[in-house]
């Protein structure tokens, strides 16, 4: 009998299935990106979503404590002795009418979903539980990924509390914010800065990891984004699980729109929603290559059949150019998203958008997300600012229910916060330089008084 779970090309045209126990099998189509596939008439779900509610009840059982692996019927590719768990997922759904004002929504129509309350700081857990857990599956006993600095913190994390496997991490040299290179460096990850930024990173990694068999944490691991889906989950369970009308991400390496997406059409198929709602995919400006295909030149996901041509192109200008990424958002300070044609998949079935936001107005969303009282890091916000001009452009109405992923913790990159505090900017809120004197201190609090 066929398995009920196995690897298969994203492309639809090629069908050919691989193994689970095979690691990242080669396949030509779309960049070789792979899909774990369910042979879900086999495979016993639950007929509706309310049902995982019963798992608060045993929270004692470290999976079902786990936001991750709560949901394992609808990710099952893993034996529950075989599961990496750290209690990942303990994220929440946060109303927010202070940012719904700044982005012009109805009070009550703006929900934040704060994944940078995960063990190690972002989104990123979801997704490497996942792929330790498969890792432990396959007995690796090195794993390795490139990172703008979340995806190695996590590995670090999991590599370190697990004990299963050790790793090496791969960041780039520069831009990497110092509260996530200081999570690797302190648990324990042989961690390699590259000459270069994060784009020549993943390239030598994909190397390394193919030529000498380390298993490859990076996004375009398909078992990353199975856990990666189950932030859909949270987020209809945070609306009572009524499917909101947008939700709005950052995109980077584009593995979380393509986790979603993944997550939205599956259910729909279990019919364990109704209806799928729309996805915004916000670049920062200055790292934008989705903006610009999708929105400029049309790329599209085209039935499975996106124009790889029209790709090829827009990269061969790029590198002629020398155009590298930049951007204060570094945690998406990426020019070759990996998971492109996964993420035009998610884009098509959700009616999708995408938008850029500029490094200001990103600063600017942050500093509005902080002021009420519960911060992220700078890629995290441009999701915010998304809203904000989506809002402005009239794409989303003020009445439409808004759900913004804020991916990571605000103490990933202090400097950023402070630095704009300290500037002169639209909410800065600067440190008041003051004598060590009671009469000067009450001076200065005359204001708030
Ligand atoms: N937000 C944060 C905080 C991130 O760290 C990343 C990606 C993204 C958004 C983009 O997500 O890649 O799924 O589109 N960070 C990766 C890293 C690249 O290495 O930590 P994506």
């Amino acid at each position: 009998m066929s398995p009920l779970a196995y690897q298969t090309p994203a492309a639809p045209a090629d069908a050919s299935e691989f193994d689970l126990t095979e690691v990242l099998p080669t396949c030509k189509p779309l960049g070789g990106l792979l899909d774990i596939e369910y042979d879900w008439d086999r495979v016993p779900v639950p007929d509706s979503l309310k049902w995982f509610e019963k798992r608060w009840a045993t929270r004692n059982n470290p999976l079902d404590f786990s936001g991750v692996w709560r949901f394992r019927e609808l990710l099952p590719f893993a034996p529950d002795e075989q599961i990496v768990t750290v209690g990942e997922g303990q994220t929440m759904l946060r109303r927010s009418d202070s940012v719904a004002k700044y982005c012009g929504l109805n009070e009550g129509c703006l929900h934040l979903q704060y994944e940078g309350l995960n063990p190690s700081g972002s989104f990123k857990d979801n997704g490497m539980t996942a792929a330790s857990t498969h890792a432990r599956m396959v007995g690796a006993k090195l794993a390795a990924c490139a990172s703008t600095g979340n995806t190695s913190a996590s590995l670090a994390l999991y590599a370190g509390a697990s004990g299963h496997f050790k790793c090496v991490v791969f960041v780039g040299s520069g831009k990497i914010a110092f509260g996530k290179l200081s999570q690797a460096l302190d648990y324990g990850a042989v961690t390699l800065q590259i000459e270069g930024d994060f784009d020549d990173a993943l390239l030598r990694v994909r190397e390394v990891c193919r030529d000498a068999n380390i298993y490859l944490c990076n996004s375009v691991n398909p078992f990353r984004l199975e856990g990666q889906k189950t932030i859909i989950y949270r987020i209809l369970e945070g609306m009572n699980w009524e499917v909101p009308d947008w939700i709005v991400v950052p995109g980077g390496n584009l593995g979380n729109s393509s986790a979603f997406g993944k997550a939205l059409i599956e259910l729909k198929k279990l019919n364990l929603i109704d209806r799928l709602p729309r996805l915004a995919i916000i670049n920062a400006a200055g790292a934008n290559t989705l903006f610009r295909l999708y929105e400029h030149d049309g790329l599209r996901w085209n039935g499975g059949a996106p124009d790889e041509e029209l790709v090829g192109k827009f990269y061969g200008e790029m590198d002629a150019e020398n155009r590298r990424a930049d951007t204060l958002a570094s945690a998406i300070q990426i020019n070759r998203p990996v998971n492109l044609y996964k993420c035009l998949r998610a884009l098509d079935a959700t009616d999708g958008v995408v938008r850029e936001a500029h490094d200001p107005e990103i600063l600017d969303a942050k500093a509005q997300v902080g002021a009420g009282g519960f911060g992220c890091e700078p890629a995290s916000a441009a999701s915010v600012a998304g809203i904000k001009a989506l809002r402005a452009e009239g794409v989303i109405a003020p009445s439409d229910r808004v759900v913004g992923i804020l991916t990571g913790h605000e103490l990933k990159d202090p400097d950023a916060t402070v630095n704009y505090h300290r500037g002169d900017r639209a909410f800065s809120n600067a440190p008041i330089p003051v004598a060590n004197d009671a009469g000067a201190i009450l001076d200065a609090l005359k204001d708030v008084m």
